[in-house]
């Protein structure tokens, strides 16, 4: 077997699914792939909970969003660029280094966590650097905890940057997030308890590495098989995206369906946090794969200079060597039995 990896030169059209509005999901073209290099003599950018960013801080966050809806469409730093890697990477449109046939998808299988961290890695620094600001952090949307509990309400002022109109309308704050919601029922919001409780099931009770990453994809493995599948953290995760995303447009959009999820600026905010439960799960004793296919996985982005990166996940397992780490927060559910 080998890792997985994107290749350029195929991506392609993606399969949409029906009744989205056709859209182009691959990168502009670079006819140079740099290696990845870990930041240098850089301060840590340190990413805090979204429902405590007000002032400077959240200012600098709405000139940067602002500053990158403002790049024209075909820049790879644009804001409509970064919203189609995402669509790149889940439809269809990047196939696999060596297998022309095999839709490359990040997933449903344990390159979740390592694709979406070096995902926002590069898009916190682009919009670091947009407002020249090397210190410059991505907000985390911090569900995991009863403050945290709700849309982040910088995102839901009609006249911010942030904002984004295809959002569930009977989901906005201060209705209480749902982290077991199943589209179906009363739509009158979560509880915390049983929030607490779930939190504890996915990322305190699981503790086989497979079981929290996803089950593995290697070069040739076909995705949404039986031998491919989400763990835990992806898992939580999901329901946000649906829970969050307009359930009156045809695929739930924006967050609500792969393709159209990386357009709403919530979605970084909530991957953010995602990308913690990496950290916290590790802070509980437990240990990344070692299994070389996921360690040589690679992904492509650019990055602030418009510099076409490869990067592998073996670079991306200790976020402090990136650069950035997460402000210490409660972690109420730690301990909470259900
Ligand atoms: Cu690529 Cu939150 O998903």
């Amino acid at each position: 077997a080998a890792p997985v990896s994107p290749d350029l030169k195929a991506c392609g059209p993606p399969t949409l699914p029906a009744g989205a509005k056709p859209v182009k999901c691959c990168p502009p073209a670079s006819t140079n792939i740099i290696d990845f290099e870990f930041p240098k003599n850089q301060p840590l950018r340190l990413r805090k909970p979204a429902h405590k960013v007000t002032g400077d801080d959240l200012a600098k966050y709405k000139d940067a969003i602002k500053a990158m809806r403002d790049l024209p469409d075909d820049d790879p730093r644009s804001y409509t660029q970064q919203a189609a890697i995402h669509c790149a990477y889940c439809h269809n449109s990047y196939h696999q280094v060596g297998f022309p046939d095999k839709d490359l998808q990040v997933h449903y299988s344990w390159i979740f966590l390592p694709f979406h961290r070096w995902y926002l890695y590069f898009y916190e620094r682009i919009l670091g650097s947009l407002i020249n600001d090397p210190t410059f952090a991505l907000p985390f949307w911090n569900w995991d905890h009863p403050d945290g509990m709700e849309m982040p309400s910088i995102f839901t002022d009609r006249r911010s940057s942030l904002y984004d109109p295809l959002r569930n309308a009977n989901h906005q704050p201060p209705v209480l997030v749902d982290l077991s919601w199943n589209r179906k029922g009363a739509d009158t919001g979560g509880d915390v308890d049983a929030n607490l409780n779930l939190m504890y099931t996915n990322f305190v009770e699981v503790k086989a590495p497979l079981n929290f990453f996803g089950q593995a994809f290697r070069a040739g493995d076909t995705p949404y098989t039986v031998k491919t599948g989400a763990g835990s953290c992806e898992s939580v995760h999901n329901t946000l995206h649906v829970w969050s995303g307009d359930r009156t447009q045809p695929n739930g959009e924006d967050m609500g369906s792969l393709y159209s999820a990386g357009r709403d600026p919530l979605f970084y905010c909530h991957h953010s946090n995602v990308d913690r439960m990496w950290n916290l799960w590790k802070s509980f004793g437990n240990k990344d794969i070692v299994d070389p296919d996921f360690l040589d996985s690679s992904f492509l982005f650019y990055d602030e200079n418009k510099n076409l990166v490869r990067v592998k996940t073996k670079d991306c397992l200790d976020s402090v060597k990136l650069g950035y780490d997460f402000e210490k927060v409660p972690i109420p559910w730690a301990k909470t039995k259900p």
